[in-house]
């Protein structure tokens, strides 16, 4: 299939503001990504939104406000902020994501519905400040809306990992000490930011993208979990040359972070048994122009990063143990900066391998837990992961 593309804005030095338009072959539907910041190696980088032109005009994802991004980013996190990130004006993602509005010759009040591909911030943060005034249905899954709907929902989850970050032996964060708890919470007060969502439309199931009960011509939802429990993606466009709007399920150059490792490479696996997928579209970095081969390449990828967990755990380790193995990540984890994202990816993997009696606890020192592996070969401890994950029998949700 040969789709068009059309260039419509360049990038800044940030990364973002790109504008490009994608028109299937018929002509009739169109997707218009606009990219709004968000930064990248602290962050997943910048957030692609897709307008999508059907018989109804359907917004996915919106990106986040840039001073929550900076907040986040940084300050929880205790990360040093470069100079062209601190000038950046508090609504510069929300300039960008109307400048592709206007690039794309429709304005906000056109659009039929907002569809949430996922409850993670950098996704729908900005949805209250772009939507206001305007009458928009929203759709999202119905697991990942206790993290869209409570107002309180970045600081629950923060609040929430905090005890999970001790126990895997990270550093922690300024957010993360007592004596900051106070200031954080001003920061995040939900009446004055108003970040959070009411969901018009929960999704339960894969089908067809229903604009008050009337299908939209050509836009399918697909249930993708794995990345969140409620991860979706829209599948755009006919026979076998759909077009899928992936969210962070699929992602290039970076790879997705799983929050079950084993639903997410269910959700792989389903994924690679298709063959009516020509491209497909992630929220953060490039198109993906051989969904089949990224699909194969992230299986392979969490079968390596499995093994050399396994491996390493030949001695007794921890979650940040691993995180700061020389190598384990393309970029490197400074063993004294915090990082959440490294320990989540790490602690994913264990927990697959603790889960096939491939990795054991061992007794915790200091509050810290530590995991020690089952001494065979990793093929064996492997296939019983495959068999598990092939298993369409098992349960799926293992943890909700
Ligand atoms: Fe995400
Ligand atoms: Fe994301």
């Amino acid at each position: 299939m040969t789709l068009e593309e059309t260039l419509l804005k360049s990038a800044s030095a940030v990364g973002s503001g790109e504008v490009r338009r994608f028109t299937l072959p018929d002509g009739k539907i169109s997707i218009t990504r606009i990219t709004t910041f968000c930064p990248d190696v602290v962050g997943p980088g910048p957030v692609h939104a897709y307008l999508v032109e059907s018989d109804a005009l359907v917004l996915l994802d919106t990106g986040l406000p840039t001073h929550i991004a900076k907040s986040f980013f940084y300050h929880w996190r205790a990360q040093p902020m470069p100079r062209e990130v601190e000038e950046l004006p508090a609504d510069h993602s929300e300039t960008e994501l109307r400048d592709g509005f206007r690039l794309a010759e429709r304005s906000l009040s056109d659009i039929d519905m907002l569809v949430i591909s996922h409850g993670h911030a950098d996704h729908f943060l900005m949805a209250r400040s772009i939507l206001d005034g305007h009458q928009i249905l929203i759709a999202a899954h119905i697991f990942d809306t206790p993290a869209i709907c409570n107002p309180w929902g970045l600081l629950n989850m923060w609040i929430l990992r905090q005890d999970q970050m001790r126990g895997s032996g990270m550093p922690e964060p300024w957010s993360a000490q007592e004596s900051a708890r106070d200031q954080l919470r001003e920061g995040m007060d939900p009446v004055s930011l108003g970040m959070a969502l009411g969901i018009d439309q929960p999704v339960l199931r894969s089908g067809p993208l229903r604009v008050n009960r009337t299908p939209v011509k050509s836009v399918e939802i697909r249930s993708l979990p794995g990345h969140s429990p409620g991860s979706i993606g829209l599948l755009v466009g006919e026979g076998k040359d759909k077009v899928l709007l992936c969210g962070d399920v699929l992602m290039h150059p970076i790879s997705p972070h799983p929050d079950d490792l084993l639903v997410y490479l269910r959700t792989l696996e389903d994924l690679g048994a298709r063959d009516d997928i020509v491209l497909a579209l992630p929220a953060h970095g490039d198109a993906i122009r051989d969904p089949a081969a990224r699909i194969r390449a992230l299986r392979e990828h969490h079968q390596r990063r499995l093994k050399v967990t396994y491996e390493t755990c030949a001695q007794p380790r921890c979650v940040w143990d691993v995180a700061t193995l020389e190598g384990y990540f393309d970029t490197y984890v400074d063993p004294k900066k915090f990082n959440l994202l490294a320990g989540l990816e790490v602690l994913v993997h264990m927990e697959l391998l603790h889960m096939v009696d491939g990795l054991r606890r061992v007794p915790a020192k200091g509050g810290v837990q530590y995991f020690v592996n089952s001494a065979e070969s990793f093929e064996e401890v492997y296939g019983r992961i495959r068999e598990l994950v092939t298993d369409s029998r098992s349960g799926a949700m293992m943890r909700y």
